[in-house]
């Protein structure tokens, strides 16, 4: 045995386990993204759709990352190299670069949402809409951008350099009680709100009108909310599943943790459209900075607009904290596993180098939706498509044998699952990926062609 042979790090619990992937799902993708998804692209009818996904899609990939992570006990490069070996070592480098990728930018988007739970302690918040947003395109990119970017990713590095127990998992076991509190408080407020009812037949009727028309672009949406809500494809899963000690049953834990996704996601839907609606503003624009500009105009207008503004960007940065950690981690682990490098050296490191490539995306809007499309659309895509052709066309008797470690007889579940992830899960991520491409090459000669232009 040599030296540097330490005893890996594990949870404390299966709870802590629990909360942990719950903490990384739950994030910006469920408050500013899904909510306002629903109400655009039809309601209850995308409702449906999306929760297909999750079942068809999400708790079969989700389930895959889990196993590789528990079967190796690695991080994403060490678990490819262990199981696929060869090339499909590659794939694990995928994963790291989208963790690092991502997390540069999500730490600037999660800077400003400390940035305006600030503002609703100092001066509140704007009732005008064009001022607002005046003053989100002021905050959102500059040094005001920067500094917050800074302060969260030094947060994110403290919570990771202190390791798996007293780190990551501590910190959830408050974050993630704290978030569904809030959350189901903030909707029973809401509820109270004299818009409520409208808002309520906005965000739920559904409209099959639309989605029959529209199901070409409503369809892919969905797929890819799935599975970025899960934080699927960036081997975060893998990484969380990799510090279980004993063997539970990740069908059930898998359950929950959706579960507990889906419900906040909804559950935010209830607290933000009731507030836009009474404040009289439009939910159907919103865009990029949709909470940080019309919500933010519709607490300006509400009475006591400044205490409900900042408890809800309060909420929203413990979300995108409890997130970010689970980024960070994967990289993190890398770097530990595979260089031996100290933990708290590590988490230094990685988040210094995270914080520098952020700053672009903190300079300027385009530059972000630049990174921002790249890792979430083509990056995160092809990582988990080839992951589960992986796991799904090559290893599935390694799957099923290590899924069944804590469950027992799989029964007709294991053709499922294996069946649910070779041709559903495929096929989508197949889909997704082609639509990212396009999107991406529409961009690039698009808006970003005008950006250069005008610099
Ligand atoms: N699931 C997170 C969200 O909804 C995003 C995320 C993806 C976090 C991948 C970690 C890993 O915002």
């Amino acid at each position: 045995m040599s030296d540097i042979d330490i005893q890996r790090e594990t949870w404390a619990t299966r709870a802590g386990f629990i909360l942990a992937a719950v903490g990384s799902a739950v994030g910006l993708g469920n408050i500013w993204r899904f909510p306002f998804q629903v109400g655009q692209e039809g309601g209850a009818a995308f409702l449906l759709a999306y929760l297909l996904f999750i079942v068809l899609v999400g708790f079969p990939a989700m389930l895959v990352e889990f196993v590789v992570g528990r079967h190796t006990e690695l991080n994403p490069v060490g678990a490819l190299r262990a199981v696929g070996g060869g090339t499909w070592t590659y794939v694990g480098w995928i994963f790291i670069a989208t963790g690092f990728v991502v997390l540069s930018y999500y730490s600037v988007v999660a800077g400003w949402t400390v940035r305006y739970a600030f503002l609703g302690l100092q001066d509140g918040y704007l009732a005008d809409a064009a001022e607002a947003e005046a003053q989100f395109v002021s905050l959102a990119s500059g040094l005001d951008a920067i500094f917050f970017h800074a302060l969260f990713m030094a947060v994110v590095i403290v919570i990771v350099a202190l390791g798996i127990q007293q780190g990551i998992e501590l910190a959830v076991r408050l974050m993630v009680p704290a978030i569904v509190v809030i959350t189901l408080g903030m909707a029973a407020y809401a509820f109270t709100l004299e818009g409520a009812g409208e808002a309520y037949s906005y965000y739920l009727s559904p409209e099959w009108g639309l989605f029959l028309t529209e199901w070409q672009s409503i369809l892919p949406a969905a797929a890819g909310q799935a599975f970025f809500t899960l934080s699927l494809g960036m081997g975060a899963m893998i990484t969380y599943a990799s510090y279980l000690g004993e063997d539970q049953n990740l069908a059930e834990d898998g359950a929950i943790i959706i579960g507990f996704d889906t419900g906040i996601a909804f559950i935010m839907g209830l607290v933000v459209f009731p507030i836009l609606f009474t404040a009289g503003i439009d939910p159907a624009d919103p865009g990029a900075g949709a909470i940080f500009v019309s919500l933010a105009a519709a607490f300006g207008d509400l009475a006591l607009g400044w205490l409900v503004g900042f408890v809800f960007f309060t909420t929203v940065a413990i979300a995108a904290l409890s997130s970010a950690i689970s980024l960070m981690e994967v990289v993190v682990s890398y770097v530990i596993d595979e260089r031996n490098v100290d933990r708290k050296i590590a988490a230094s490191v990685v988040g210094a180098a995270m914080f520098v490539l952020g700053i672009p995306s903190a300079y300027d809007l385009v530059l972000l939706d630049l990174i921002d499309l790249f890792a979430d659309q083509i990056l995160l895509v092809l990582g988990g498509l080839l992951l589960m052709i992986l796991v799904g066309w090559v290893l599935p008797d390694l799957a099923v044998d290590e899924l069944s470690r804590g469950i027992g007889d799989l029964g007709a579940l294991a053709p499922a699952w294996i069946w649910a992830v070779r041709i559903p899960v495929v096929v989508v991520l197949i889909v997704a990926l082609a639509l990212g491409i396009l999107e991406y090459y529409e961009f690039l000669t698009g808006e970003f062609a005008e950006w250069i232009a005008d610099q």
